[in-house]
Order: C-alpha cells, then structure tokens, then sequence
C-alpha cells in the first residue's frame, strides 16, 4: 500500500492583530485565525490541490509547510517522522523535504543573481561541492525544467515570465525535494504560458515521481493537474474528496456553488472572489449566512463527516460516520 508522504493533522495558524488604538493595552492585541484545524495526507506522486478563494488562507498553509510561519497546533509528519516546529533542527529538515514555488516569480528571484546563482540556492551543502560538480548539478535542474543553458548566466528581469518560473522550479528541483508547494503557480502568466508550465508540472511529477500541493483559485487548473480536492473557505477545510468527485458529485453546498459558479468564469473574473456573497458566520457554520439549504441544526457548528480523505463539513451527512 502506498504510505503517507506527508501527513498534516489539525494545523491551525493565527496572526496577531493590532485593534483600534486609544484602547486599554490589553485589548489592543488580538488574535486573528486564519487556518483551523486544517488536515490532510498525500502519497508520493501524488497531486493534492488545496482551492479557495482570496484570503481563505491558501498561502498562509504554503508557507507554514515550509517552516516560514509556526502554527499554533499542529501534527506534521514526513515519511513517518514527526515536525516539532520549536527545534531548529526538525524545521531544517522540513525545508530539505518540502520545496515552495510562489505565485510571482518576479518577487522571489534576487533580480542581482544570475540565474545560475539562483538555481545554486536551492543546493544542499553547496559550500561543500566542487565548482564543476556545482555545474553539473545547475545544468541538471535547468534541462528538468527545459531552460537553455544560453540562459543560465542571464540576471532575472532578462527573462520572461514564463522563464522566471521555471528558474524557480529549477532551484526547488535542484535540492532533490520530494514535496512541492506550488502557491498559484501559474497565475501571474499569460494563459499559452500557463500551459506549458502546467504540462511540465505533470512531466515532472512522472519523471521523478515527486508530490505536488497544488494551490490555485482557478477550479480549471485543479480539474487539469490534481488527484484529490481539499475546499478550503476562510480557513476551514470543507470538503475533501477525488478530483472526479468533486466535480461530478460535490457534497457541501459551497462547493457546489463554487463548480456551479465555475461555470461562467471568465478571464476578467479569475482573481476576484468566485463566490461574492454572505460574510463567513462566527456562530455555528461558517457557510451559514450564505447557505441555500440551511436549517436550525447549523446554528451550531458542524463536525467533519465521512473518512479520511473523502470527508465533508456540514449537517446534511451527519448520517455518515463522524471524523471529527
Ligand atoms: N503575516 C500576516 N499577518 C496577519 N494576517 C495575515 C498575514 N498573512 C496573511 N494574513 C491574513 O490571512 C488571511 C489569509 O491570507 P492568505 O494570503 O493566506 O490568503 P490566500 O488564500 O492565499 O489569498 P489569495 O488568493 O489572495 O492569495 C487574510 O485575511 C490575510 O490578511
Ligand atoms: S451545515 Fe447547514 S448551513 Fe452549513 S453548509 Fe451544511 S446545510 Fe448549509
Ligand atoms: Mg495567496
């Protein structure tokens, strides 16, 4: 049986947040949640998407997986070993394993570097090679992710979109990383573009047979590159499932509004909100204020239904086994 490559157990991450001033000191800090008790596993080679609208905390998830946020709680396991996020150690490991490519490759690329350089950061131990095994090692990456060696002594704002990212992506590969977060990978890119980084993605995953945490906002995308959904709405996960399942048979009535709303995309739309209506409730479900089919049980807040994997955040199912 294929077993966990990375296992994530009740991750919750919240911000401190400064109120109105002019207020006794010990209400001026408040906390502010942003992702609740988010759980989830994959297995090598596989693609996981994590989809939501903006501001439901997709990159604050990204960049707690990489060590770059702490969360409050949380269990992480990879290949068995858990993360304790208050030794160095254990987050040094973390980063080893899970690589992150983000959504503007402008920002993340030191425009003073060249590309080589940069494809360089993403070695291991790279004081300790030699300068032609550094070499051999850049040129590898770079030939993954099909960029042309001519490029490789070009600075970044010589190249183009498209480019970019593949130079990101090379110095994710280029550590060996076995996880990678793509944080709206291709959102920044014209749409041809877009598809060749997409059909790369997918050559890659066959070739070196890594796994990929595909976040997007784009409903596409996720149909196109992921094995299995996680529905995340203002940092609740509701809903997983199978890409097919989903789309085909979506159980919580925000997903279905989100494949329903899918359907009149539009260019101009795809970075607004995709779902433009009630605020999340703080009182019993989160989707209440906005629910078609709410009744007097979702006053309170629901568990998670069904099994791990397949599972659903609303009262509808609570006839299915109780996850949480
Ligand atoms: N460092 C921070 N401090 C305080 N609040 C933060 C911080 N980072 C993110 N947030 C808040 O957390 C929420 C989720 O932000 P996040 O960037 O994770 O959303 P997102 O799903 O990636 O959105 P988008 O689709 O626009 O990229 C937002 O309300 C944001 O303002
Ligand atoms: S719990 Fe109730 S309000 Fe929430 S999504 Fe389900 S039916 Fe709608
Ligand atoms: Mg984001």
């Amino acid at each position: 049986m294929n077993e966990p490559i990375l296992e994530v157990e009740n991750l919750t991450v919240q911000f401190r947040t400064k109120t109105k001033m002019f207020q006794p000191a010990r209400e001026l800090e408040k906390w502010k949640r942003v992702l609740d008790k988010i759980s989830f596993s994959i297995n090598q080679g596989e693609t996981f998407g994590i989809v939501g609208e903006t501001g439901s905390g997709k990159t604050t998830l990204a960049k707690t997986l990489v060590g770059i946020y702490k969360p409050k709680n949380c269990k992480i396991k990879i290949n068995g070993k858990q993360i304790d996020f208050r030794r160095k150690e254990d987050v040094l490991f973390l980063r080893r394993n899970i690589g992150i490519v983000f959504q503007d490759p402008v920002g993340s690329l030191n425009p003073r570097l060249t590309v080589s350089d940069i494809i360089a950061e993403g070695l291991p131990d790279q004081g300790k090679l030699t300068r032609e095994e550094r070499q051999k090692k850049i040129k590898s990456a770079s030939k993954l992710v099909e960029l042309p060696e001519s490029k490789l002594e070009s600075y970044p704002p010589e190249l183009s979109g498209g480019e970019k990212q593949r130079v990101s992506l090379a110095r994710t590969l280029a550590g060996g990383k076995k996880i990678l977060v793509l944080d709206e990978p291709t959102s920044s890119l014209d749409v041809s573009i877009q598809a060749q980084i997409l059909n790369l993605l997918r050559d890659l995953k066959k070739e070196l047979s890594i796994s990929y945490i595909f976040i997007t906002h784009d409903l596409n995308v996720v149909k196109y590159m992921c094995d299995r959904v996680s529905v995340l709405y203002y940092g609740q996960v509701l809903e997983e499932g199978s890409t097919s399942g989903i789309f085909e048979r979506p159980k919580h009535p925000y997903t279905d509004d989100l494949v329903k709303a899918n359907f009149s995309f539009t260019s101009s739309n795809l970075s607004s909100n995709i779902h433009e209506s009630g605020e999340p409730s703080r009182e019993g479900c989160i989707y209440k204020n906005s629910c078609v089919k709410r009744y007097d049980e979702c006053e309170n807040a629901p568990p998670t239904f069904g099994r791990a994997g397949d599972s659903v955040k609303c009262w509808l199912y609570k006839d299915e086994e109780k996850k949480s």
